[in-house]
């Protein structure tokens, strides 16, 4: 049996975060830059069903039965082997690595996932589909954020821009115009679990006061949808700016988001705003492509701790 490995992308919010919990649209695309890989390969002296797990970047050397169940790693590759149920499992040793931001809305969590579903169904003989690995990842990503919308496994597994909505069918997106997007860390984080629980507490202390925010972000994200597919690049970027304000509204910014948000526009951003769980983590901001290197510039000197651009390409014509 050969090595095989799963890779998965990172992913940004564009446009609806937290308000997708609460059954509004989002816009979500895949991020190339940074990845997840999950590395399998047969472990010739153990015995059957002994599989061993690596991860140097959170320092984890350990084993599966040494893992305890709640673990996300033992959650990905437990639901494997159930949806599987192989007769019997070959020794193997699995490998995970990441580039992917830990803790900055750029999906990292939901990426390792689907490295290991993807890696692991494949070393069996049984690769999952797009969607049965998203479905996995899904059980996983519980675990993180209590109540996942699904946008973050969805848009990784399926690797496009996604327009997403709880309950309804996932609809890719059609782009007619690339747009060019800067994203930058915060260099803070706080866990996703946390500010969706904070905007739940909002919600009932005050469901009139949210549930407007949340509609507001809701519309601007249907407007966005209808921005991108016709390349209306002017109208995206005041709706990037009128869904930070939501957000700002939520209570979900920070000094530091606004700091680099103030930063990009400054340097000829056409539109900022956070993305993913927000008080802190990463913004991203739209911009022509000649504004690129100076925004970089911007951004890096007001204190990121990472700056790369990211272009949406027009969707391929078939
Ligand atoms: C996290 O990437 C996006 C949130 O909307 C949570 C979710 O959709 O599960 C904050």
């Amino acid at each position: 049996m050969a090595i095989v490995y799963g890779k998965a992308p990172g992913k940004i919010i564009l446009f609806g975060e937290h308000a997708v919990v609460y059954g509004q649209p989002a816009i979500a695309i895949p991020v190339t830059k940074v990845k997840a890989t999950a590395r399998i390969y047969p472990a010739i002296h153990k015995s059957q069903g002994w599989l061993g797990i690596e991860a140097k970047d959170i320092n984890l050397n350990t084993t599966l039965s040494e893992l305890p169940t709640e673990n996300p790693i033992n959650m990905a590759i437990s639901l494997t082997l159930q949806k599987i149920k192989p007769t019997h499992t070959p020794a193997m040793q699995l490998q995970i690595s990441s580039t992917i931001p830990i803790g900055g809305g750029m999906g990292s969590s939901a990426a390792i996932s689907i490295a290991i579903i993807h890696a692991l169904s494949s070393f069996l003989g049984q690769p999952f589909s797009k969607g049965e690995i998203s479905d996995l990842a899904y059980e996983v990503e519980k675990i993180h954020h209590g109540t996942p919308s699904g946008i973050d496994n969805s848009v990784i597994a399926y690797q496009t821009p996604i327009y997403f909505q709880r309950k309804r069918p996932i609809e890719f997106l059609k782009i007619s115009k690339q747009s060019h997007w800067v994203i930058a860390d915060s260099g803070e984080s706080t866990p996703t679990l946390e500010t969706v629980a904070a905007v739940r507490a909002q919600y009932n202390a005050n469901p009139e006061k949210t549930g407007k925010f949340l509609k507001k972000i809701g519309k601007i994200t249907e407007k966005a949808r209808f921005a991108l597919e016709n390349g209306d690049i002017k109208v995206l970027g005041e709706l990037v700016n009128e869904n930070q304000q939501a957000l700002r509204e939520l209570e979900l910014s920070s000094k530091k988001i606004e700091l680099l948000i103030k930063s990009a526009r400054r340097a000829g951003a056409v539109g900022a705003k956070l993305s993913g769980g927000g008080r802190g983590g990463n913004i991203i901001a739209l911009c022509y492509e000649e504004n690129i290197p100076s925004i970089i510039e911007m951004l890096e000197q007001a204190g990121a701790t990472r700056v790369f651009a990211t272009r949406l390409a027009e969707s391929e014509v078939s």
